[in-house]
C-alpha cells in the first residue's frame, strides 16, 4: 500500500520540559514551521503523557506544558494555521496506545535505543510506561493518520516503529487503514550535539549546563557558552571533508549552518583556514541575534498563562474532532464495544 492514498498530513510532538535546547530547535521546530508555511496541514503536540515515563514533579510538569506551548509560539507555530495541543487533553491518544501495546511486540520494544539508554543499568526500575513509550508515540501519529513526522535523528527507530505497528495492524485486521508515516529528517542539525563532547548529543538532562545552549539564555550566557565550547587547535578546514574527525568543530560548523540557513560547505568557503577565536564569537553573535526574539516572544506569551490555556483548549477541541472518529473506526475494527 502506499501513502498516496492518504493526504498529507504532518503531526510532530515535544516533551514538556522547560529547558528546550538548540538542539530541540534546529532540530524540530524549526522544521515543524518550515512544513506549516508550506501549507500542509500540521498537527503539534505538547506530549506530556510522554513526559510522566518517568518522575515528574505535577506542578513544573502543569507550568513546562505551558511553556513549551510557548516556545512553539514564539519559534513561529501559528496555532490558527496548524493544530496546536496538549497529548491529555485529547483522550483517543491513550485509547489508541493501549490498542497498540497488543499489536506491538516484545521483541521489537526490545530494540529501542531510547529506552536502554533512559532506563539506564537498572532496567528493572524503569516504569512500564517507559518501556510502552513508543506504543504511544505510534498512537499520537496514527490517530491522526498523519503520513509525514518531521523529527531529530534520535527519534528515527520510533517513527519506524510506528510503521511496523501499522503495517502489523492492516495486515493483521485485513485492512488499509493506517499510512506508513515517514520520518522527515532534514537540514545541517539533525544532531545537534554537546558542547563540550562532540560524540554525545546535546540533550536537555544532560548535568553540565555548559554541554547546551538552552531557549531561556539570556545574550551573554550564549555567547560564553560558546565562547567555551570544546574544540580542537587547528584552523577551519575549507570545505566539509576536512571535518572528518573533529567532531566538535564539525558541531560548530553545522549550528552555524543550520541557524543562518546556509550549508556547511558555504560556511566553510567563508570560515575556512580562520581560528576558532574568530569563529566563536561569529556563531554567538549569530544564534543570540536569532534566539533573542524567540526568548522574549516565549516570555511575553508565558505572563499570560490564561491565553495559552485557551490556546490548549482549542486545539484540543480541533485534534479531537479528528482523532474521535478514527478511534471509533479503530475499536469497530477490533470488535471493540464504543457506544453508551
Ligand atoms: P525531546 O526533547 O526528546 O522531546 O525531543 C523533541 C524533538 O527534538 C525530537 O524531534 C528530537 O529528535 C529533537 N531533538 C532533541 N534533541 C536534539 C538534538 N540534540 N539535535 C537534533 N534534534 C534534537
Ligand atoms: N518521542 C519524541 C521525543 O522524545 C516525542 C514524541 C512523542 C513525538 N510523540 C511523538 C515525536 C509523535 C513525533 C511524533 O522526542
Amino acid at each position: 500500500m502506499s501513502n498516496e492514498t492518504f493526504e498529507p498530513r504532518v503531526f510532530s510532538g515535544m516533551q514538556p520540559s522547560g529547558n528546550l535546547t538548540l538542539g530541540n530547535y534546529l532540530g524540530a521546530l524549526r522544521r515543524w514551521v518550515e512544513m506549516q508555511d508550506e501549507g500542509i496541514p500540521t498537527v503539534y503536540c505538547v506530549v506530556n503523557l510522554h513526559a510522566i515515563t518517568v518522575w515528574q514533579d505535577p506542578e513544573a510538569l502543569r507550568n513546562a506544558t505551558r511553556e513549551v506551548t510557548a516556545a512553539y509560539i514564539a519559534a513561529g507555530v501559528d496555532p490558527t494555521r496548524s493544530i496546536l495541543f496538549n497529548q491529555s487533553q485529547v483522550p483517543q491518544h491513550a485509547e489508541l496506545a493501549w490498542i497498540f501495546n497488543c499489536v506491538a511486540r516484545l521483541g521489537w520494544l526490545n530494540r529501542m535505543t531510547q529506552f536502554k539508554d533512559k532506563a539506564g543499568k537498572d532496567r528493572e526500575k524503569a516504569s512500564i510506561g517507559l518501556y510502552a513509550y513508543p506504543a504511544l508515540m505510534a498512537a499520537d501519529i496514527l490517530a491522526y493518520r498523519a503520513t509525514h513526522v518531521p523529527v531529530g535523528e534520535d527519534q528515527k527507530q520510533h517513527v519506524e516503529l510506528t510503521r511496523d505497528i501499522a503495517a502489523k495492524f492492516n495486515h493483521d485486521f485485513g485492512v488499509e487503514f493506517f499510512p506508513m508515516p515517514e520520518p522527515v529528517i532534514k537540514g545541517a542539525a539533525t544532531r545537534v550535539m554537546s558542547l563540550r563532547d562532540g560524540t554525545k548529543k546535546m540533550s536537555k538532562s544532560d548535568p553540565s549546563d555548559m554541554s547546551r545552549i538552552n531557549l531561556r539564555d539570556d545574550a551573554d550566557t550564549i555567547a560564553q557558552k560558546f565562547r567555551k565550547a570544546r574544540t580542537d587547535s587547528e584552523p577551519l578546514p575549507s570545505e566539509p571533508a576536512g571535518l572528518e574527525g573533529r567532531p566538535e568543530a564539525r558541531n560548530l560548523v553545522n549550528i552555524y549552518a543550520a541557524i543562518a540557513g546556509v550549508s556547511a560547505e558555504a560556511v566553510l568557503s567563508e570560515y575556512g583556514g580562520r581560528a576558532f577565536s574568530e569563529f566563536k564569537p561569529a556563531l554567538a553573535d549569530l544564534a543570540t541575534a536569532h534566539l533573542a526574539p524567540v526568548t522574549a516572544r516565549m516570555r511575553a506569551l508565558m505572563a499570560d498563562p490564561a491565553e495559552i490555556d485557551r490556546i490548549l483548549g482549542d486545539g484540543a477541541n480541533r485534534a479531537a474532532e479528528i482523532a474521535e472518529p478514527v478511534v471509533a473506526q479503530v475499536y469497530d475494527i477490533v470488535g471493540l464495544i464504543r457506544s453508551r
